[in-house]
């Protein structure tokens, strides 16, 4: 990292493809590729990430889920309560599906083709599907199939469209990018729920600091203040609801829906 960074000028690394971690192992492929061509690799990340829930509180034990999530007209069973955008294994609609068995619509789990098609054990009542978040998101709009409250309609755009550590990974713009495919499926009560660090603008504890170095180190990521979180929103044209914390030693949840 310190030979990466001198010969870079100190510049904070933004390329995803050329950033310290390239630098390190000699490959031009982004982390998320270099860790897909190998299943040894596949496994051991997610391995990490289960690892990397321990001890951690889930958001939906911590905050109201009743106001973030169901707050408004009843989910139609046929669309989407919760999307997991790039779910990784499914472990957060598990969670979920365990907590609330009884939550009405769909939990749809979405991630890269090569681990969509590694899921071994996910429960049939959480839809895998295939989707890069670089491309138009698919749940999306309103459907003129069923009744729905008095209208012909049912909206297919999910209640929820959610991201935990996702963010982290991407430079503003490339997270710019991966909003920008997300907001026009939203509907009218569509959120976007975002599982991250939310940190101060000054004295950030130790842990999560370290953690923006390793991101910056892994995939030219950063994590984010509360601030600069405030900044990416509303550069696509969402706010801020609500910050959602536990104290500023856990990751918080950032509740967004579309401005105006
Ligand atoms: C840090 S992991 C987070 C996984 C999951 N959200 C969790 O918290 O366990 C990042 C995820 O982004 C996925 N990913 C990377 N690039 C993607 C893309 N272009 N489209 C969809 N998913 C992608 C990876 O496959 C990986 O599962």
């Amino acid at each position: 990292m310190p030979e990466f960074l001198a010969i870079t000028k100190y510049k904070n690394p933004e390329d995803g493809r050329k950033g310290i971690f390239q630098h390190a192992h000699n490959t031009q492929s982004h982390v998320f590729e270099w860790t897909h061509q190998d299943p040894k690799r596949l496994n051991a990340f997610n391995t990490f990430m289960v690892g990397h829930r321990q001890l951690r509180p889930v958001w939906f034990n911590s905050f109201p889920t009743d106001d973030i999530l169901f707050h408004g007209p009843e989910v139609d069973r046929d669309a989407a309560l919760i999307v997991d955008i790039a779910g990784g294994g499914g472990y957060d609609l598990e969670a979920f599906r365990l907590r609330f068995p009884h939550a009405r619509g769909r939990l749809i789990l979405q991630d890269l083709p090569v681990v969509i098609d590694g899921l071994t054990d996910l429960h049939k009542d959480i839809m895998p599907m295939k989707y890069d978040f670089f491309t138009p998101q698919p749940i999306k709009g309103m459907s003129p199939v069923l009744p729905y409250q008095g209208s012909t309609d049912i909206a297919l755009g999910a209640r929820a469209y959610y991201f935990r550590t996702v963010f982290h990974d991407w430079s503003d713009n490339k997270a710019r990018e991966i909003l920008r495919n997300t907001i026009p499926a939203m509907t009218e009560h569509s959120k976007i729920l975002i599982n991250e660090w939310i940190l101060p603008d000054v004295n950030t504890p130790v842990f999560p600091a370290l953690q923006d170095i390793q991101m910056m180190a892994m995939l030219s990521g950063l994590e984010r203040t509360e601030t600069q979180w405030k900044e990416l929103l509303k550069s696509v044209g969402l706010k801020v609801v609500k910050f959602h914390k536990v104290n500023e030693e856990s990751e918080g949840l950032i509740e967004a829906v579309k401005a105006g």
